[in-house]
């Protein structure tokens, strides 16, 4: 499974950079606003980063506005994947990007069907978001399950991309239901190297090892 970075920090994205473990990035209009930078401007730095998929999302809400800013965000660079809402404007624009040969990422999915629809306009991406499904009382990954049952009948080339994660769990169980990717925010991504046994044996073997050398 891929693994995507969920944020506009660029600090953040540089560390996790660095840890070597990181395939694209993944940002919205919330994390540009909680990052205070505009989406342009992060992408372009984002893009001197992380050599792999960047999602930057139009906040045009008309099919046809979606696909004059999606345009513009396309040129800035060839990984940048075009991020729409999985609505019928969005799939509108979807066919365009498709016809175009520019990456996309239908987000906002919270059904099998949307991610169907999605899947048959040529979609690159499709991002269930797990967490928001779980807060409203559903069990999210059990949609990663159904769109990997449906991708699959139908040979689909369009990859799931489970979003909206919560916890190191999350990744795990995203992983278990055969998702293509899984976009992570900073702390759960660092959450994912530590184990308590793994610190334990370290110094363990540290110790032992001392013994060696104190002879
Ligand atoms: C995905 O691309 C979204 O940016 C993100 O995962 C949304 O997560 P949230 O539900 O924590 O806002």
């Amino acid at each position: 499974m891929e693994l995507f970075i969920d944020t506009a920090d660029v600090e953040e994205i540089r560390k996790a950079a660095d840890w070597g473990i990181i395939d694209g990035v993944t940002t919205n209009p919330s994390l540009m606003a909680k990052a205070g930078r505009t989406t342009r401007d992060a992408i372009a730095e984002i893009i001197s980063i992380v050599d792999g998929p960047i999602s930057a999302e139009v906040i045009a809400t008309e099919s046809k506005a979606m696909i004059e800013e999606g345009r513009a965000l396309a040129d800035i660079h060839p990984n940048i994947v075009i991020k729409l809402p999985l609505t019928m404007d969005g799939i509108k624009a979807l066919k365009w990007f498709s016809s175009h040969d520019i990456k996309t990422n239908l987000t906002l999915v919270f059904s099998p069907n949307q991610a169907l629809l999605a899947a048959k306009c040529g979609a690159t991406y499709i991002s269930p978001f797990i967490g928001r499904l779980d807060d409203n009382g559903h069990h999210g990954m059990a949609l990663i399950e159904e769109i990997r049952v449906i991708f699959d009948n139908y040979n689909f080339s369009t990859k799931i991309l489970a979003a909206s994660i919560r916890s190191p769990q999350h990744v795990r169980e995203a992983a278990l239901a055969a998702s293509d990717v899984a976009t992570v925010p900073f702390k759960i991504l660092k959450d994912l190297f530590f184990h308590p046994l793994t610190d334990k044996g370290v110094e363990t073997f540290l110790n032992d090892y001392k013994k060696i050398t104190a002879k």
